[in-house]
């Protein structure tokens, strides 16, 4: 069986190496069943709670993408020490209306990248809590944080390190065995 997956990045740069390693995710989850398309966040306007009564439709788009799919996958970079706004910002959008929370029982694995050798552990971290308060169903273990090293990707965007790929196979091996449990 395949999967659907919404994949949502918190980088909004056009060099991002997040959006590169979720390159290298889609190439890898392609082998193991999971078809990974990404949902953008770009175009959604700063969350307002009054802006809730006519939904604007990037937000709607969002939350459609993350209701169809069967499950999520978000790469994160780190912005001082926690999630990026852009990232904060489409969750808020599809965690709305009250009572129509897109993430509610979601199958949700996270991982992020950074130059930096605490590897976006502490906003990991952060996320862990906002998605533990939207119920969404997270993989717990193994953890994924990526130190976006020189080749780490290959020249056609696959994960080219050994240890990197490893990490991330038995990541997504864990990713698919929620996604089996919730079908
Ligand atoms: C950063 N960066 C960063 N890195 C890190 O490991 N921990 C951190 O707390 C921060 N904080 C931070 C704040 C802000 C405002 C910026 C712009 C950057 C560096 C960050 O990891 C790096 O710019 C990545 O390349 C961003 O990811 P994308 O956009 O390339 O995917």
């Amino acid at each position: 069986m395949t999967y659907q997956i919404a994949g949502i990045v918190g980088s909004l740069s056009g060099s991002s190496v997040n959006r590169a390693l979720l390159g290298g995710i889609v190439q890898l989850g392609a082998d193991m069943g999971l078809n990974i398309v990404e949902a953008p966040i770009a175009d959604l306007p700063l969350f307002s709670q009054e802006r809730e009564a006519d939904f604007p439709a990037a937000a709607r788009t969002l939350k459609d993408a993350i209701e169809h799919a069967d499950g999520i996958i978000i790469v994160t970079p780190e912005y001082n020490r926690s999630i990026p706004g852009v990232l904060k910002n489409a969750i808020d959008w599809a965690s709305r209306p009250w009572g129509q929370n897109s993430f509610a029982g979601k199958p949700t694995a996270i991982v992020g990248g950074s130059g930096g050798a605490l590897r976006t552990a502490l906003a990991q971290r952060h996320l862990r809590d906002i998605l533990s308060f939207l119920d969404a169903r997270t993989v717990n273990q193994p953890e994924a944080y990526v130190q976006m090293t020189p080749g780490l990707l290959g020249p056609d965007g696959a994960v080219a390190d050994p240890g990197t790929r490893e990490l991330l196979t038995a990541w997504l091996t864990a990713f698919r065995g929620l996604l089996e449990q919730s079908a």
